[in-house]
């Protein structure tokens, strides 16, 4: 069988005001009325049989409304702290059959092309059903530091190599044969483990520790804490040798940073004024003098001046904040 997992436990701190840990990202209305986690959902329900989601203690009554206004049956995991994507995968898989094929997705990105996407999906699930792990390359447009790189000779993959730095990254596009990781994933649950067992150890005993302990769903506070925190990317995918690209034609942006989603708004027509600034969250009539690429964002109770090239930079504002409560 095929199962969507969706991950979606970030709190999408470098979109603060936007995004609150009350209010992730994932779950406001910003498209067409529609959250990123429900487009999420939308777009995968034809192409699995169940649907997973996990997330966290303080946002998964975000996602069972969504879930429960379209009628969806699905799986709930609900992590009592995060404890990054290695762990939340690897509780998705311990609550499957080892045989059955987990299609991992975040839920704040934007898909656009769905006949690609579904062809990538197809083409993912035949190579997972073959042992593979599978991973959507995306064909890169600048050398961005908060991605994982593909290296890659057709579908197969030569190295993985997440987030390098700024000239590493330019290396990579300058050879050309190079992918985004798409931050998306296809395999067999038992497949998975056996790598993160493999290359990993201490993640998978202490997530299997406290999977083994949670109640309903819900893990374990205290046992959760000893699990290390470290992404699949480099858990697993640096040096599995299992994992295969699907080179994914479909329009894909990851809404991470406020210069995505300048530029993704841009892209769909939003305004901006002749030296490139942006108002988001307000109508009001707003005059921006002496300013260049500066990005205004007003929520009711914050608001976020921003020049443009430092939106990397707002998590800080999200710490120190997340500090003083
Ligand atoms: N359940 C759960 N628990 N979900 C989590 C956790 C956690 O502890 N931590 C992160 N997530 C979710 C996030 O909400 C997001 O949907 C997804 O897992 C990926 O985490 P990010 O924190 O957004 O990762 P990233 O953007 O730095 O990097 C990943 O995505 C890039 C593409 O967007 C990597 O896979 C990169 O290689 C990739 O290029
Ligand atoms: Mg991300």
């Amino acid at each position: 069988s095929i199962t969507h997992v969706i991950l979606t436990g970030g709190v999408g701190s470098r979109l603060w005001p936007l995004s609150r840990k009350s209010q992730p990202k994932q779950y406001l209305d910003l498209f067409d009325g529609k959250s990123l986690f429900e487009m999420t959902v939308e777009r995968n329900h034809t192409l699995v049989d169940q649907v997973m989601v996990v997330g966290n203690i303080d946002n998964h009554h975000l996602s069972r409304q969504v879930l429960e206004k379209s009628n969806t049956q699905y799986i709930d995991i609900v992590e009592s702290t995060p404890r990054n994507t290695a762990a939340a995968i690897a509780f998705a898989a311990f609550a499957s059959d080892p045989e059955a094929i987990l299609i991992v997705t975040p839920s704040d990105h934007i898909i656009d092309g769905m006949e690609l996407y579904e062809e990538a999906i197809k083409e993912a699930i035949e190579k997972a059903s073959k042992g593979y792990i599978v991973t959507f390359g995306i064909v890169p447009t600048k050398p961005e530091v908060g991605y994982g790189y593909i290296e890659r000779k057709g579908d197969n993959v030569i190295s993985f190599r997440e987030k390098p730095n700024q000239d590493t990254a330019k290396g990579f596009i300058a050879r050309g044969n190079f992918l985004w990781n798409s931050g998306m994933f296809c395999f067999k649950a038992g497949i998975f483990l056996e790598e993160l067992k493999t290359f990993n150890f201490e993640v998978y005993e202490k997530s299997k520790m406290a999977w083994d302990a949670s109640i309903n769903g819900t893990l374990d506070l205290e046992l959760s804490l000893l699990i290390p925190s470290i992404s699949i990317d480099y858990a697993v995918m640096e040096r599995s040798k299992k994992i295969k690209v699907v080179p994914s034609k479909f329009i894909w942006s990851d809404l991470g940073s406020f210069e995505s989603v300048y530029d993704y708004m841009v892209s769909k027509g939003h305004a901006v004024d002749q030296n490139g600034n942006m108002v988001i969250g307000t109508d009001n009539y707003t005059a921006f003098v002496g300013l260049k690429n500066t990005i205004f964002v007003h929520t009711p109770t914050a608001n976020l001046i921003l020049q443009k090239e430092f939106s990397q930079d707002v998590k800080h504002v999200y710490n120190e904040l997340e500090k003083e409560n």
